[in-house]
This record gives C-alpha cells, sequence and structure tokens, in this order.
C-alpha cells in the first residue's frame, strides 16, 4: 500500500518557489509513497473557536482536517515572511491543532522543508513550523531537514525539479518519511 504524504506550502503566489519544491516533490516521489499538494489553504478562514464547534466549522477547514487526517504523514513547505511562519501555515496549524489532543496531526509524522530567499533559506520559520506542530501533537521528524537560501536567484530561471542538488534532497527528504512512516506502521 502506498504511503500518502499531504504537502501544505505556507506560500499562495502562484509563482511560489515552495510551491515549485512541493511540485518536485509530488514528481519525485519513489513508488510505494505518494505527494499530495494541498490546494484549499488559500480559502481557510483565520481560526476562530466561536466558529470551531458543531455545525459551524467552515467546510475549508473540515476539508483540511479531512486531508490531513487520511495522510500518513505530511510535509510542510515554508518560506520565511519577517523572520517567521507565514501566516497561511500558522492558521493550517492552528485549525489541525483542535480539538486539542485529537487533532488530525495527532501522532502524524510531520516534515518541514522550505527555501527562502536570505542566506539561511528560511530555517527560521521552518523551525517554528517544526516547534508549532510538534505542540500540536505532531511526531516532527526532527532529523529530516532542508533549507534552501537565496530562492529568488536559484529558482529564476531553473524549476526545483530540474535542478539536479535539489531533487536529489528532496529525494532524500521523501524517502526519510516514507521510510518513518512505515517503520511506524510495523
Ligand atoms: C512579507 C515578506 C516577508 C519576508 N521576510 C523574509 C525573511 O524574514 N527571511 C527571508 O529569508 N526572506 C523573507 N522574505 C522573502 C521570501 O523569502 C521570498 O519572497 C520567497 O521567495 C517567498 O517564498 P515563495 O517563493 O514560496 O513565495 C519575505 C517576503 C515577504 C513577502
Amino acid at each position: 500500500m502506498s504511503v500518502r504524504i499531504l504537502a501544505l506550502v505556507g506560500s499562495l503566489r502562484a509563482g511560489s518557489h515552495n510551491r515549485q519544491l512541493a511540485e518536485a516533490a509530488v514528481k519525485l516521489a519513489p513508488e510505494g509513497a505518494e505527494v499530495v499538494l494541498y490546494e484549499g489553504l488559500a480559502d481557510v478562514p483565520f481560526y476562530n473557536e466561536d466558529i470551531d464547534v458543531e455545525g459551524s466549522v467552515p467546510a475549508s477547514a473540515v476539508a483540511l482536517r479531512e486531508a490531513a487526517g487520511t495522510a500518513d504523514a505530511l510535509l510542510f513547505f515554508s518560506p520565511e515572511y519577517n523572520g517567521t511562519i507565514p501566516a497561511v501555515l500558522k492558521n493550517a496549524i492552528d485549525w489541525l491543532s483542535r480539538p486539542y489532543g485529537a487533532g488530525a496531526l495527532s501522532e502524524k509524522p510531520v516534515a518541514v522543508v522550505g527555501t527562502a530567499f536570505g542566506q539561511f533559506g528560511g530555517v527560521w520559520a521552518q523551525d517554528e513550523t517544526r516547534k508549532a506542530v510538534g505542540i500540536a501533537g505532531a511526531k516532527v521528524l526532527e532529523d529530516v531537514k532542508l533549507s534552501i537560501p537565496g530562492s529568488v536567484v536559484r529558482f529564476a530561471e531553473t524549476h526545483p525539479a530540474d535542478d539536479a542538488e535539489v531533487a536529489a534532497q528532496l529525494t532524500e527528504v521523501i524517502g526519510l518519511i516514507h521510510g518513518q512512516t512505515t517503520a511506524a506502521a510495523a
């Protein structure tokens, strides 16, 4: 049975290099694993406990919870905004963290990678993302890391899937998630 890895991207812009990284991961998934790019994050409203009650949860948040809940693992792709997680990704984590103790991230293997323009590739945002998903109950794959600096220049004319070094790094990331997910299930 194939391991299903749900990819959440923390940038909504059409030309997002993090989105391109996720597209590359979709292409590079080895046999026995599939990476599915989640498309609905822009539609999820800001988390609000008043609407997170039975009968009032927005359909977009229900869909996100279902997609995460049925995935075997999640792979977050985060740029860095002002030294931390972009709001769209943090908002998704907040929705996935509830109900408290039983959210869709509970015990779910999660890895975080990404690219940003700065010289550290968004490592602060990716570290903060690991922290937040860990608090939300995920099993954070702390050793699976990839922060690619200089996004705007590096991927100006080359899609990450066509960048041999990045493709190899992403393949390794997916392989590690696959390995740890199947080991946990055995
Ligand atoms: C609001 C905003 C804040 C940003 N802050 C940072 C930052 O703190 N560190 C950094 O490396 N890049 C920062 N950048 C540049 C992003 O890394 C760059 O735009 C990146 O390509 C965004 O990812 P994307 O291509 O997936 O949209 C910022 C960009 C925006 C729009």
